[in-house]
């Protein structure tokens, strides 16, 4: 059978010379086809790949700018990334390749060293492939990856000595073959990639307007072109320890200190920008590339002892992200030419990591057939791995500090300087294509270069004429007069009219594209898609039944979520597990701090004014605060309960409250109404709105001197409990509600009927809360896990996005202050840290009066003397009700709701 195939592919070849491109791939075919999977980090990289190094078709997706944004790379959030990309990355690059499953010879995936939870996904995800469609599987280690790319390119045989740099290694080797490495040396603390990370990170980089988006190795690299090194003599690492390791947190810690002195210097404080960014970034830069240089010389010194290279043509390979960086390699090119090596580096987009040398590592391996499994093998991941067989102990008695070593280093700084400014020498080299910064950005104006010449200047000329006395006002204007006529006079003028004239129109260009790309910011972010992106779960690390009562964000710098858990089932026995958590958003795999009430708490909240301070209320009916500092100031707390009390507490004084009210509305058979939910006008304010079972909501005011006077109003909402109440944050005369299957929106003044109201099906609501940062957004959640943003500006009959966050009720949301993200807990115990559009924390231009329009527009439809609608009988009441009867009708109410879902089917 197989003959006959290849005949008619060749024969077609043969017959059709206008063969088309999707022939001439599947002839490629032929070639044995390798799908390389790479999740080790922060990248999925996806890479179909044959034989002979063709790249058939590929598809990365990078996570660095979520990394940017949250400071760094938080696991469990690059897990969550990878989890969601990977299915797409692999069947984009499938489609590219235009090669189908049952096409691949073998599928090759990074399964060591990296981070576990990331590694998890790419490895997982290939099992199943593997197993689904029956093929060998390749399991890859990411620094043979990154040491073997070069050959992907040229022709390179082994062996050769190899520096790898990455975000997580700093590794020097001899690659005597694809599974043969000697191991000189490596990173006994951190990796360079990793120390320029925090550095730029420490500088806040991302605020610089030429580094928002690059990597902190990539905008160190920019800024440092433009810095003088000089200014920062930071040491080199490790100078009296004669091996080929490395060592970073050293030289980062010195780095720390200097811009720790600066700061003070100039008068700043943490994350903002220093003026002397860029030679901060040179020095870094510069003593990074040194010590990589001394460590590999001595390699390469060593190598050539012990005949490890080729005689003929030794070479080092550079290669792993931190080898994208220009004056590196240059760095390295002057110590290879120096020593008779020969340095290739690949092209930046195969340094730092992707699919594509994943694949090529398992076209290697196919080829010698090492490492090559079956599709049901158990392979797992392995977060630490060495490469090859660890021989760097053998330098601990070998010195090899020559003269020779010194006098070459001390020339490497200026010499790459010189190489990286030169560009015709640039131009030239194979091996050096252009870096992934960007060049002449778009927000750069590049103005004139001003030439400044120091001369001086002989007095005998120039000044007044003789006849002319320079203190004498009318000499002076008669001899202006005579020269604005003078011919000479007037063509000078004009000659400098147009230089000024250009240095004006530079300027306000530089302003113009200011001022242009500050709104490209703005509208670029606001114009975005809606979207939400589950970025983790934190989870009851007790692993019990319980819910997430509460949710709170503090307004500290660093991001904290405060989250009550109690349990599904009431009455809580006493023996149940009473701890509740706040999580480090940045580290969700275990919580910050356990808090331990009393009895499990059903609700908690920070104090917006003092995230220090935390307030919480039990199930046994007791308030309960932690502070983690001494504090003197008076704190106050509201609090109610399902007994109908409002209580105002000063937390200094919790043996009793200061002041306390019974939202015992009288009737029939006087009973309070039992209190589940509490908005405030705002925290400087004494007026409260409070949420019951019964289906009011209760304005209040603390300043009534008698409980009578403390209540202001009773607004019938719902008819079953109001499970949300708050005032908008913006327009405190307006609340919203929260039950049965509705949102509504209140005005203060109008008792009788909502102003407006928001229906999303028959969704049964269980929370609701106004966006902090936008007057017309809030947010709704649902029995069924959903999450509804509404935007009441944008549409009022359905919300702008639905979110599916769990397959649990959602029961409590909580939004911080500043930053793109927000909270929702569930009734199983997981709170959801979400990411939203930015659209969502700008409002848009007249948000504020398009809002209040809308509101006076319902207000004035609700009105009694709207013409709109027709007044009901109920309406021609007393707008001020009888208390007793609105409790009876809700009483009424509940009893019909009750009596209707029991008797439903
Ligand atoms: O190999 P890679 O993509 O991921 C790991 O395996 O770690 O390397 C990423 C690292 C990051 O730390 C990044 O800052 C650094 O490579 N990097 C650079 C440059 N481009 C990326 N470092 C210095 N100069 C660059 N141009
Ligand atoms: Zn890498």
């Amino acid at each position: 059978m197989l003959p006959a195939n290849i005949k008619i592919m060749w024969r077609l070849f043969h017959r059709r010379r206008t063969l088309d491109i999707t022939l001439l791939t599947r002839k490629a075919h032929y070639s044995r086809l390798v799908l390389g999977i790479e999740t080790s980090c922060d990248d999925t990289g996806v890479a179909v790949l044959d034989e002979t190094g063709a790249i058939l078709g590929e598809s990365l997706y990078s996570q660095k700018e979520v990394h940017l944004r949250t400071g760094g790379i938080i696991p469990t959030v690059a897990q969550q990334l990878h989890r969601e990309s990977i299915e797409v990355v692999v069947n984009e690059a499938l489609v590219r390749s235009g090669v189908a499953p049952s096409q691949l010879s073998a599928v090759a995936t990074t399964v060591k060293p990296g981070l576990a939870l990331s590694l998890g996904i790419g490895l997982e995800f290939s099992k199943k492939f593997v197993r689904e469609h029956n093929k060998p599987f390749i399991p890859i280690h990411h620094m043979e990856a990154h040491a073997l790319t070069i050959r992907m390119l040229q022709s390179v045989p082994f062996p050769f000595l190899v520096l790898l740099v990455s975000g997580g290694h700093s590794i020097l080797a001899v690659a005597r073959g694809v599974d043969d490495f000697l191991l000189l040396g490596y990173t006994l603390d951190e990796a360079p990639g990793d120390a320029l990370d925090k550095v730029a990170r420490r500088l806040s980089l991302t605020k610089h307007p030429n580094c928002s988006t690059l990597s902190g190795g990539q905008a160190i690299e920019l800024l440092a072109r433009s810095g003088d090194r000089r200014k920062f003599p930071f040491r080199t690492p490790m100078g009296r320890i004669y091996d080929c390791c490395f060592s970073f947190a050293g030289l980062r810690s010195q780095i720390t200190n200097s811009i720790m002195k600066k700061e003070a210097e100039e008068g700043i404080e943490q994350g903002m920008l220093l003026s002397c960014v860029n030679d901060i970034a040179a020095a870094t830069q510069h003593t990074v590339a040194v010590h990589l240089a001394k460590r590999t010389h001595r390699a390469i010194l060593f190598c050539k002892d012990n005949g490890l290279l080729s005689s003929e043509d030794p070479i080092l390979v550079l290669s792993g992200g931190v080898a994208s960086n220009q004056y590196i390699r240059n760095t390295l090119t002057v110590l290879t030419e120096k020593t008779g090596l020969r340095l290739l580096c690949p092209p930046p987009r195969f340094c730092t990591d992707n699919g594509v040398m994943i694949a090529w590592n398992g076209v290697e391996r196919l080829r010698e057939g090492k490492g090559i499994l079956s599709p049901n093998e158990d392979v797992c991941y392995e977060p630490k791995a060495p490469l090859g067989v660890d021989i760097s102990a053998k330098f601990t008695s070998c010195d090899i500090t020559s003269a020779e070593l010194n006098q070459i280093l001390s020339s490497i700084g200026d010499r790459s300087k010189k190489m990286e400014n030169s560009p015709k020498k640039q131009n030239n080299r194979k091996d050096q294509p252009g870096q992934a910064c960007p060049e002449g950005s778009d927000q750069q104006v590049n103005t004139d270069q001003t030439e400044l010449i120091s001369c001086g200047m002989n007095h005998v000329e120039g000044g007044w004429p003789k006849d002319v006395d320079p203190q004498n006002v009318e000499h002076i204007s008669r001899f202006r007069k005579r020269k604005e006529r003078d011919e000479s006079y007037i063509n000078s003028a004009i000659q400098l009219c147009s230089i000024t004239e250009n240095s004006i129109k530079q300027n306000e260009a530089i302003e113009i594209s200011e001022k242009i790309f500050e709104d490209v910011e703005n509208v670029t972010e606001s114009h975005q898609p809606p979207f939400t992106k589950i970025m983790t779960v934190f989870r009851d690390p007790m692993q019990l039944q319980r819910a997430v009562r509460a949710l709170s964000w503090s307004t500290s710098e660093s991001m904290k979520v405060a989250a009550a858990f109690s349990s599904n089932k009431f009455p809580l026995s006493s023996e149940m597990c009473k701890d509740s958590y706040v999580w480090d958003v940045e580290k969700s795999h275990s919580p910050l701090m356990v808090l331990k009430p009393s009895s499990p708490l059903l609700s908690l909240e920070y104090n917006p004014n003092d995230s220090t301070c935390l307030v919480g209320g039990c199930y046994n009916g007791r308030i309960v605060y932690w502070d983690t500092r001494e504090s003197s100031r008076p704190v106050e707390a509201i609090s109610t309960s399902t007994d109908g009390q409002v209580l105002w507490w000063d937390i200094r004084k919790m043996n009793e409250p200061t002041d306390r009210l019974l939202l015992d509305l009288g009737g029939d058979r006087s009973c309070p109404v039992g209190a589940i939910s509490l908005g405030l006008n705002n925290i400087m304010n004494t007026k409260i709105v409070v949420g019951t079972q019964q289906g009011l909501v209760i304005s209040c005011d603390k300043n009534g001197k008698t409980p009578a006077e403390k209540i202001i109003g009773i607004y019938k909402t719902n008819k079953g409990p109001v499970y949300a109440v708050q005032k908008n944050p913006f327009f405190p005369r307006n609340f919203l509600t929260a039950g049965d299957g509705s949102v509504s929106v209140w005005s203060d003044s109008i008792k009788k009927s909502p102003i407006m109201t928001f229906r999303n099906g028959i969704q049964y609501l269980t929370g609701a809360c106004w966006s902090p940062f936008r007057p017309s957004v809030f947010f709704t959640l649902s029995l069924d896990g959903i999450l509804d943003i509404w935007d009441i500006l944008f549409k009022q009959t359905s919300p702008t996005l639905s979110v599916k966050v769990c397959d649990s009720v959602l029961c409590s949301v909580s939004i911080p202050n500043a930053g793109p993200l927000m909270t929702c807990g569930s009734t199983n115990g997981e709170v959801m840290l979400l990411k939203v559009w930015p659209g969502l924390l700008t409002p848009r231009n007249n948000e504020s009066s398009l809002v209040t329009a809308l509101i006076e527009n319902g207000e004035k439809q609700q009105s009694p003397g709207s013409q709109i609608e027709e007044p009901s009988e109920e309406d021609e009441e007393d707008e001020e009700e009888d208390p007793r009867e609105l409790i009876a009708e809700a009483e009424r109410d509940f009893y019909r709701m009750t009596e209707e879902e029991r008797s439903a089917p």
